[in-house]
């Protein structure tokens, strides 16, 4: 219990020092190009939006692999620690990321109208709804409680893959 309280207190250690270097370097970015100001900040969300959709592909793989995995095994102790880093490190920050710039996108190019811009909305808070099933799941994996079974998981993994086609073709396409 001590380690587990040691390795959260840990990652929120390095969650805040990772924030506090984006904000610093965000702070930079703008007091050097503040006209350029808007293409790096779209390429910041570009990138956070990569690292969110490269751990929410991820991750219901692994929960593919933990399901065959006997409770208790050195195995499944693995794949617990995989799901629950990659959750943290990656995932969680990703999306943070992401829907702040994100926001800030909409507001500073496009006022919050368009249609396009809409849809884009709402796909992105199922991406999050998602998000939150995943974090719940990685949780019931930690406590050897997951009922679901690996077709359960495949087929979850496919939901990610298609939100993000329609989010893409969304944002570039603009369609309406
Ligand atoms: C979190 C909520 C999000 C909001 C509010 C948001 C909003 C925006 C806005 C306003 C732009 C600028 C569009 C332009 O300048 O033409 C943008 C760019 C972009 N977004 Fe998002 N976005 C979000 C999440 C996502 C996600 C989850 C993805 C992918 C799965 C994504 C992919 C992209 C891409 C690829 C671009 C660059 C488009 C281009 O330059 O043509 N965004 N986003």
């Amino acid at each position: 219990m001590a380690d587990m309280s040691n390795s959260a207190g840990q990652a929120m250690k390095r969650m805040a020092i990772g924030i506090a270097a984006l904000v610093v370097l965000t702070a930079l970015l703008f007091l050097a190009a503040p006209d350029g100001f808007y293409s790096w900040a779209k390429a910041i969300h570009v990138i956070a939006v990569i690292s969110w959709m490269a751990g929410m592909l991820y991750l219901p793989r692994l929960f593919v692999y933990h399901v065959d995995a006997e409770k208790g095994s050195v195995q499944s102790e693995t794949f617990k620690v995989m799901e629950r880093r990659l959750l943290r490190a990656i995932i969680n920050p990703a999306m943070i990321v992401s829907w702040v710039f994100g926001l800030w996108l909409a507001w500073k190019g496009f006022g919050f109208q368009g249609g396009w811009l809409h849809a884009k909305i709402a796909a992105v808070l199922l991406l999050s709804g998602l998000h939150g099933y995943l974090a719940g799941a990685v949780r019931k994996f930690a406590e050897d409680k997951n009922e679901k079974p690996a077709r359960h998981w495949r087929i979850v993994n496919e939901i990610p893959t298609l939100l993000m086609i329609v989010i893409v073709v969304l944002v570039v396409v603009k369609p309406f």
